[in-house]
């Protein structure tokens, strides 16, 4: 498809034809003949804020022009470019709207960057635990109910933190979420990295933004045709000084911004301004195709696509269609095997395998091709499956270690490593994810317990690679020297 040169890339290229003598960073020096490694990642593009290209922390020309564009795109009241990825946004916005030392509710589903947020802010989180779909496993939607009364727990909080869609593509209710949140003057962030894309096109769910969300982070890169790394922050409504982002943003995001990045970013925006929404109706048709091509699978499920529907779910508000979430549960095979049998047997590389089913991300860049092979794949293992009794139920909504001391207590605590089998009771100074999707099933500072041990040695048994902070994992954890938790419950006690 064609479209118009981006002005930046414009500016770009004006500057590397020009006979301009670079007396500035980077060391390469736009010097292509320098080393081929330079010619092949298009170093002559690349570089920093020098004059005439403005400058991504006080912006007032070609960058702003460009923002400016990015937010009559989403329709928010300001939009930051991120070159840092949603990581840089998601700390620079929690920070900026809830300060430190203050109180936050925050769906317990949140991705690593929220809770490095809390650790480096000092807060204190007021978890809502996502109900588990029955038939996937998958953690389903947080509901305007769990809201409500999570306000009415915590009415002080200064923040409210949501993630949707999900990394499986699971949907909340946002408008309503808003609206409850709004009510009590609490602001919303919602983590939409996964879902830039949305509210762009007929056909495709409402975005964040346009669901009244006053923080929206979003990562370009994971659906949309930008570089690795470039993100968008909105900021909407009242309740959040766009100053105070920025402020943060200063903070959080380095200060020699790439202008590939930045470039890719502009592209990406005027791609959207003048093919988005023809290349979007594709997209919907090529998903649409698949669900056809998918609904014979007699083992195999696909979360919407085929023969499932919203119906089966109870517990999710709504679906992303751009993701394609396979369950393999009750066959004779796990999901990092599933993963295993498309990179080998048909050159297909997925996002990522959890116990029992795997995740296929389909994005804006993609053709009819993949989607045929990727059925076509499917299809043909789904033949060769056999159906299983499920071994283990999921508990019916995500475990919550109880929480005995702050994330930054735990760090400073002193500490002694324990055998993972004989963990329980104690509390742990290290974070413990999967990743992906990098969502903590254990905090620093929370106290080991029955579910939560058992949540991840059913991971482990199902080959997914859990991490801790320290690496000791899986033979053992970092947790409180039994001298911090006598320090501890004193203060407990006080
Ligand atoms: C839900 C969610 N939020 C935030 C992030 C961080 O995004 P980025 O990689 O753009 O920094 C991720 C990354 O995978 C994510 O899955």
């Amino acid at each position: 498809m064609k479209q118009p040169i981006a002005p930046l890339l414009q500016a770009l290229q004006a500057y590397a034809h020009s006979d301009a003598v670079p007396m500035h960073m980077p060391g390469h020096k736009r010097n292509t003949q320098f080393a081929d490694y330079l010619s092949v990642l298009g170093a002559g593009f690349d570089i920093t804020e020098i004059h005439g290209f403005d400058d991504l922390h006080q912006p007032e020309g070609i960058l702003l022009d460009s923002m400016n564009k990015a937010a009559a795109l989403w329709n928010s009241r300001k939009a930051f470019y991120l070159i840092n990825g949603s990581t840089c946004g998601i700390l620079a916005g929690i920070r900026a709207a809830a300060g430190q030392g203050s109180s936050v509710i925050l769906t317990r589903g949140c991705h690593k960057s929220v809770y490095h947020a809390i650790e480096l802010c000092d807060l204190t989180p007021h978890y809502l635990a996502p109900a588990l779909d029955e038939t996937f496993g998958i953690m389903g939607s947080i509901t305007p109910s769990q809201v409500e009364q999570a306000i009415a727990e915590c009415p002080h909080a200064k923040l409210l933190i949501l993630t949707s869609p999900t990394y499986e593509g699971v949907l909340s209710d946002l408008p309503r979420i808003c609206e409850l949140a709004h009510k009590a003057g609490i602001p919303v962030l919602v983590d939409e990295a996964h879902g830039a894309h949305l509210g762009l096109a007929e056909g495709w769910p409402q975005g964040a933004v346009d669901a009244g969300a006053d923080l929206v982070v979003q990562s370009l890169h994971k659906t949309l045709p930008s570089l690795t790394q470039t993100a968008l922050m909105h900021v909407n409504g009242s309740l959040i000084s766009a100053d105070a982002v920025a402020r943060q943003l200063g903070i959080f995001e380095t200060s020699s911004p790439s202008y590939l990045l930045l470039s890719s970013i502009d592209g990406c925006v005027e791609y959207l301004l003048h093919n988005g929404t023809q290349a979007f109706v594709q997209w919907r048709e090529y998903l649409t195709i698949f669900s056809e091509s998918v609904k014979n699978l007699q083992h195999l499920k696909i979360l919407f696509y085929g023969q499932d529907s919203l119906t089966q779910h109870p517990t999710f508000f709504a679906h992303d269609p751009s993701k394609l979430v396979i369950s393999c549960r009750g066959t004779s095979i796990t999901g990092p095997e599933l993963m295993q049998q498309l990179r080998q047997g048909y050159g297909i590389e997925l996002e990522m395998a959890s116990g029992d089913y795997v995740i296929a991300m389909t994005g804006l860049g993609d053709t009819m091709q993949n989607l045929a092979a990727l059925s076509h794949a499917l299809c043909a293992i789904d033949k060769t499956l056999q159906s299983q009794p499920q071994k283990q139920l999921n508990p019916p909504s995500l475990p919550i270690p109880q929480r005995i001391c702050s994330v930054d207590t735990a760090l400073r605590s002193s500490t002694v490593c324990t055998p993972l089998e004989q963990c329980i009771g104690s509390i742990s100074a290290e974070y413990v994810w999967a990743y992906p999707p990098g969502i903590p099933l254990l905090v620093p500072g929370e106290q080991i317990d029955q579910a939560c041990l058992d949540t991840c040695l059913r991971l482990m048994q199902q080959g997914i690679s859990l991490r801790s902070t320290s690496g000791s994992l899986p033979d053992s954890l970092l947790t409180l020297s039994p001298e911090s938790v006598v320090a501890q419950n004193a203060m407990f006690l006080k």
